[in-house]
């Protein structure tokens, strides 16, 4: 079997599965070429991406950041003050501190602000009519939530989203920008939020921003360069990924009428099902560590500078874990899938894209009476990014 796990090509009828499937039957720890001329190692095991991303000791995140592409030297500079970006020691003191933001009870208090959000843009179909599912309804939604939790001016909010979206879709032709313009992107969004960030300065705000900036992290405040690029991650890590979890969620369900129907009917099913939506859909399909030192994976020397990716989207099927894991089965339990990643990155936001989406289908079902696809959905040209970029729909309000 031809295997490719770099060109996104492969990637365009969605999860390639018999290649995923193939790797971990055969060659669980594959070396994979990169167009650049180096390799990196592809885990395709659960229990390997389980393991190494427990061992951010061996495993850097900070030394090459976490994508196959290696970074131009500047960019990675500032992808390391990225929380996703860096290595214990510096990791911990600053995910606790913006930690704080995401607990139970601070996403309990949000709930009502992000149904809000979710009607009106729900509200802005007002008659049957044909649309792209995941631009007028799943697009908005993300954006919207983070920048009301950093409270972001409204009027800023899709110039936000428009930042945003360049910054994962570069190797789409049909949705990213040139190299140019995404770094201008990223340097226009850093530069925003540490004006916001110097507006917010000893102003008493409790806003997430406020927070950071006023907030001495391990007896140091954080500097300019260190916010700017803290807030590209916040506004940037949930928006293709919540967006993707909600349109490609919502696809399988319209391709089993009977288990839509059963949630419309049994809401309170749908915490279950959204963690299958995320085993499903897996929105990312990697992140790349690399080897700080001679390592072993499975009985593979791994040498010290060697790339390694933990691949989501083929953990997620691993039969070894998953009972009959090509079956989509909202009510598995236990579901101990890798969508949201493992260990000291665990995604900082998995509990408000599982509450934005738990939200989003409570909205749907109570305020629309029919969906239907209305042609195939297309994918974003991506090896990372796993959702739809088009997903034409006949909605129909109740
Ligand atoms: C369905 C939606 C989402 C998916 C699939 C997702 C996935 C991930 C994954 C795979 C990681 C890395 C884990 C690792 O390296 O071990 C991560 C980290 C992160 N995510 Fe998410 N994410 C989602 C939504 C969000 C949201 C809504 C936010 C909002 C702020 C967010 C913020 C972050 C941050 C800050 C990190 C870095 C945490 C750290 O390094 O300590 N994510 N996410």
């Amino acid at each position: 079997m031809e295997i490719d796990v770099y060109n996104p090509d492969n990637y365009s009828a969605g999860i390639p599965h018999e290649q995923f499937a193939w790797l971990r039957g055969n060659a669980p720890v594959y070396w994979q070429q990169h167009p650049a001329g180096h390799g990196y190692w592809v885990l395709s095991k659960h229990a390997d991406v389980l393991a190494v991303s427990r061992d951010s000791k061996t495993f850097s995140a900070e030394k090459g950041f976490v994508m196959v592409d290696d970074l131009p030297p500047d960019i990675l500079e500032m992808a390391r003050n990225q929380l996703l970006g860096m290595d214990p020691p510096k990791h911990g003191p600053l995910r606790r501190a913006v930690i704080t933001r995401f607990t139970s009870r601070m996403l309990a208090e949000l709930e009502p602000q992000v149904r809000r959000i979710t009607r009106e843009v729900m509200a802005q179909i007002s008659s049957p009519q044909e649309v792209n599912f995941v631009e007028s309804l799943a697009g908005d939604l993300p954006t919207a939530v983070i920048c009301s939790m950093l409270e972001i001016p409204r009027d800023m909010w899709a110039q936000i989203r428009r930042w945003s979206d360049l910054q994962t879709s570069g190797s789409d032709p049909d949705l990213g920008g040139t190299p140019e313009e995404i770094n201008q992107a990223s340097v226009e969004m850093g530069t925003y939020g540490f004006q916001l960030a110097t507006e917010r300065k000893d102003q008493g705000g409790n806003d997430l921003i406020s927070l950071l900036i006023n907030q001495e992290v391990e007896g140091h405040q954080l500097s300019e360069m260190e916010f700017a690029s803290l807030f590209i991650q916040l506004t940037v890590a949930g928006n293709e990924t919540t967006r993707g979890l909600i349109s490609s969620g919502m696809f399988e369900l319209l391709k089993r009428p009977e288990l839509y129907q059963r949630l419309k009917e049994n809401p309170e099913q749908l915490p279950l099902a959204v963690e299958e939506m995320l085993r499903w859909t897996c929105p990312l399909h990697y992140f790349r560590r690399t080897a700080t030192c001679d390592a072993e994976v499975r009985g593979q020397k791994i040498r010290e500078g060697d790339r390694v990716v933990l691949l989501y989207s083929s953990a997620n099927f691993d039969e070894e874990v998953f009972a009959d894991p090509m079956k989509f089965d909202i009510t598995r339990s236990p579901n101990p899938h890798m969508a949201f990643g493992y260990g000291i990155h665990l995604c900082l936001g998995a509990n408000l894209a599982r509450m934005e989406a738990r939200v989003f289908f409570e909205e749907f079902f109570a305020r629309f009476k029919g969906i239907e696809p209305c042609a195939d959905p297309v994918f974003i040209r991506s090896n990372s990014i796993h959702g739809f970029k088009d997903m034409p729909v006949l909605l129909s309000p109740a």
